[in-house]
């Protein structure tokens, strides 16, 4: 490890002087009815990739389209820096014309799933039909790096887009694997036993879905986890960040919990994220990890209310939580990307949830490596 630092640190140099901030990736035409997007999200195309060479990117995000429902997928060839229009993800399993797609998520295969090799790329999202009488989070894959796409399996449903206790939506898909199992993490109304819990199934072959296994289910039904993301730590564990709605300390105060097993969140003790300076992040926290900053590296984990992030350089150690400044603006389920040169994390922002007129945009945060 101590003999990589001086080219990792000759590296945060190269690219220090010409990190990008704030390039445009989407903005909604003025002809357009709906000039907002949101919930916007990249993935790496790490499959086949050769050493050096300028990173390929995919990225989504949900909007209002006049042609659509679909969902967009723009690729950079050269690390976010510049994004054209690729392609578009139709939810062609059910009609969902006047309808919407909301909360994507994009993930490359890293091993063959069933039938679908290493490198196919899968899309799921929240299809809302036009008369909003359910909730659908379905797959789609594309077995050609994301220029044409098919249906493959619906995940979960449930009933009408209704964030009220006591409705019954499922929301906010989130894809990882473990082993040889793809697992789909989401936010679900449907038990009544929960106002919301966070739960997940998983999958051998993308088709066949296990049963639904509890990450975060509070005894008190008032509480409501939501919007799991999911890292994996440099010494081998797992953190479940998530927000938890009508929580005392702040509403949406930010939590997570610890696992050896991404499968395995349900027993594992939740923690309140409160920082050294006594803020409570709040909202739609996304979290990443990269090796840089430290024996353990470096947890980073962004909120829908700061500019900043908070960082952990002991293994998710509750008291070791910093706040931390970057050059970015706040962003409902603003995601971040570990680079190929884990020195940089890329941001992407899809606009805040309540405001009518949004773009995307993506910038890059050099990780600090002394605070
Ligand atoms: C799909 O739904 C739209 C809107 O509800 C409707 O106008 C259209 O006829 C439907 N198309 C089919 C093929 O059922
Ligand atoms: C949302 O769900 C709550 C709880 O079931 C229900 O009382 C309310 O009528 C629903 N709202 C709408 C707009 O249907
Ligand atoms: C459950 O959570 C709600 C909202 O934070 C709180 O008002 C209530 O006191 C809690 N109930 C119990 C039994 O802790
Ligand atoms: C990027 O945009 C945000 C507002 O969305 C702004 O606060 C921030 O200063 C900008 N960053 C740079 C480096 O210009
Ligand atoms: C959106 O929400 C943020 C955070 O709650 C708030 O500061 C801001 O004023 C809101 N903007 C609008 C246009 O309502
Ligand atoms: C975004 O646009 C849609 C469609 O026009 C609209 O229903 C929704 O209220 C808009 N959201 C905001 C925050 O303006």
């Amino acid at each position: 490890m101590l003999s990589l630092l001086p080219h990792l640190l000759t590296l945060a140099t190269a690219v220090a002087g010409e990190i990008f901030h704030n390039v445009t990736v989407f903005e909604p035409p003025s002809e357009w009815v709906s000039h907002n997007t949101s919930y916007a999200r990249t993935v790496l195309l790490e499959h086949g990739r050769r050493h050096l060479e300028d990173p390929v990117l995919l990225s989504t995000w949900s909007f209002w389209p006049p042609e659509g429902p679909y969902l967009p997928i723009y690729r950079s060839i050269n690390g976010g820096r510049s994004w054209s229009d690729y392609s578009r993800v139709y939810f062609t399993h059910r009609n969902y014309t006047g309808g919407n797609i909301w909360q994507p998520f994009l993930y490359e295969l890293p091993q063959r799933v069933g039938e679908y090799p290493q490198g196919t790329i899968l899309a799921s999202g929240n299809a809302i039909p036009e008369d909003a009488s359910s909730t659908n989070i379905e797959l789609y894959a594309s077995l050609d790096r994301g220029f044409s796409w098919e249906f493959v399996s619906v995940v979960a449903t449930g009933g009408p887009p209704n964030t009220t206790n006591g409705a019954t939506p499922v929301w906010e898909p989130f894809i990882s694997m473990y082993k040889d199992i793809l697992t789909v993490y989401y936010s679900d109304q449907r038990d009544p036993l929960h106002g919301q819990k966070l739960a997940h199934q998983s999958t051998q072959d993308l088709i066949h879905w296990g049963p639904i296994i509890n990450d975060a289910a509070d005894a008190n039904y008032t509480l409501r986890p939501g919007m799991t993301t999911i890292a994996q730590l440099g010494n081998g564990k797992y953190i479940l960040s998530y927000e938890l709605a009508n929580s005392q300390e702040t509403d949406y105060a930010v939590h997570y919990r610890i696992a050896d097993s991404p499968l395995e969140f349900d027993r594992a003790r939740p923690h309140l994220l409160r920082s050294q300076d006594g803020t409570i992040p709040s909202a739609c926290p996304y979290t990443v990890w990269t090796p840089i900053g430290g024996p353990h590296g470096t947890i980073v984990l962004s909120d829908g209310t700061h500019t900043e992030v908070f960082i952990n350089r002991e293994n998710g150690d509750p008291r070791a939580w910093l706040k931390v400044p970057t050059d970015h603006g706040v962003a409902y389920s603003r995601s971040l990307t570990v680079l190929p040169d884990p020195n940089i994390i890329l941001f992407f922002n899809g606009g805040r949830y309540n405001e009518s007129e949004t773009a995307v945009t993506a910038g890059e945060w050099i990780v600090p490596r002394h605070i």
